[in-house]
């Protein structure tokens, strides 16, 4: 694709179309919106505007797509595939600004949002009036409720609630060729047509710029059980999950961490201690929620029936809501405190959840085989595991054309083998995009470049994302 460079006469359009503070240009925020939380992925825009509408956003677009200019819409740049970095320059247009709850319909259950509201902002502000919007990526207290649309974020309570997909009910969107469309109703059933609110979600910006969000929402639990269970293998620890919903038990929460994840993270924040046996390899960290301890206690026990038969030892059970704090903030770091202390990257790999010990056998498999070790943790009762390979003594060499180029695809042709995917929640983006060859062949990518080009026939929108 042949784009145009960003030139004096471009910047004048913008600085009439949004205002001359909103147009930068400035070395410090070409830096800063230069890279995201991807490890080793940095590209410069060429300039970052910060438009506050969809109005604004229209016009900035039309001229783009005439202008053959490209755009990488950003929300608040947490991504982990590089989702947001303008790969081929131009302009990545922030939406920064756009930081309103527009409407909270308590008759209706649905909450109407600008993209850039903070997720647990928004959480919190819901649940001041008993409101639950359960999707909680581990980011969520700095993350973008528009970039969760974007990549069809989870998070640990997706096991019981779903992931955004499962509560985004309408979007307002602005097309490159400028058209501002919503693409479905606010309502709960919807077979009107192809569904192009599912569409947009997960579509990662490639397809238009999300400027309204319409999501359904349900009444917040008001009570919760969180746990923290050791096992003697990983075996054992993820047989164990498959098991407990095989019982009829569905937790808030089931997440897996590896031994060294917890060490690693409970080193990182310093004030977290979690006393581990020497014979113990893996926790599971359940959360029970409900409106009703009782029956609450009661399924606990069931649980703890089912966990046992895998050789479980004795349970933490957090007994205020600090512990509970505490045991949330341990595997909600786990990711950013591996990353902070040691080169690594980061794997997103999903299976059919009873799977999820070949799945583990298979990555330390792969893992003896090349040489790497791994950290792994995640959202076990989904099956979703995030791999971080840790880079270690490995030479810069082996790292870039080995690990990164074979020993990462043998793990993604393992979890295709399962009939999983590459991908749970953190999207393709850019690093991604040279595995989606395992998923999906040639005729199947072309089919999506395909509904890439009716949206953006000059590929304008986040060129070089997803395929
Ligand atoms: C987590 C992020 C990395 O689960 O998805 O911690
Ligand atoms: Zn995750």
């Amino acid at each position: 694709m042949n784009f145009k460079k960003v030139d004096a006469a471009d910047i004048v359009f913008f600085q009439q179309a949004i205002g001359v503070e909103y147009v930068y240009t400035d070395e410090a925020s070409i830096k800063k919106y230069s890279v995201d939380e991807t490890v080793d992925a940095s590209f410069a825009p060429e300039v970052v505007l910060k438009p506050v509408s969809a109005e604004e956003i229209s016009k900035i677009l039309s001229y783009c797509n005439q202008q053959k200019i490209p755009v990488s819409p950003r929300a608040a740049g947490t991504g982990l595939s590089a989702n947001s970095l303008p790969v081929e320059g131009g302009i990545t247009l922030s939406i920064e600004r756009m930081n309103h709850i527009l409407e909270i319909d308590e008759r209706s259950l649905q909450v109407t949002t600008e993209p850039g509201v903070v997720t647990e902002f928004l959480q919190n502000t819901l649940k001041e009036k008993g409101l639950f919007y359960p999707p909680d990526p581990s980011s969520r207290g700095s993350c973008f409720i528009g970039g969760n649309v974007a990549c069809n974020s989870g998070g640990p309570r997706a096991v019981k609630y779903g992931v955004v997909k499962d509560y985004v009910l309408n979007l307002e969107v602005v097309l490159p060729s400028g058209k501002i469309m919503w693409t479905g109703a606010n309502v709960l059933k919807n077979s009107t047509g192809y569904n192009f609110t599912q569409l947009f979600v997960g579509s990662e910006g490639t397809l238009g710029i999300i400027t309204k969000i319409v999501l359904k929402l349900i009444p917040h639990p008001t009570t919760n059980v969180v746990m923290l269970v050791p096992f003697n293998s990983m075996e054992k620890a993820s047989e164990a999950v498959s098991a407990v919903f095989r019982a009829g038990i569905v937790p808030s929460c089931l997440e897996f961490m590896e031994r060294d994840a917890i060490e690693w993270v409970c080193k990182f924040l310093g004030d977290v201690t979690i006393a581990i046996d020497d014979e113990t390899q893996a926790h599971l960290l359940i959360e029970m929620d409900g409106n009703d301890m009782a029956q609450i206690q009661k399924e606990c026990e069931k649980l703890y029936e089912v966990i046992s038969e895998f050789g479980c030892g004795e349970i933490l059970f957090a007994d205020s809501e600090a512990q509970k704090n505490d045991l949330w903030r341990m595997r909600r770091n786990a990711a950013y405190a591996i990353k902070k202390t040691a080169v690594t990257i980061e794997e997103d790999t999903v299976v059919p959840r009873a799977d999820l010990p070949i799945l583990l056998k298979s990555i330390k498999r792969i893992g003896a085989k090349y040489g790497f070790k791994s950290v792994c943790y995640g959202h076990a009762g989904d099956g979703n595991v995030h791999v971080r390979i840790v880079k270690g003594e490995l030479s810069d060499e082996a790292w870039k054309n080995i690990i990164q180029k074979k020993a990462v695809r043998e793990i993604f042709e393992e979890v295709h083998q399962l009939k999983g995917t590459i991908s749970g929640e953190h999207g393709i983006g850019w690093i991604q995009r040279q595995y989606m060859d395992i998923k999906f062949d040639e005729e199947q990518l072309n089919l999506m470049r395909g509904v890439k080009a009716v949206f953006d026939p000059n590929g304008i929108l986040n060129p070089s994302k997803i395929f």
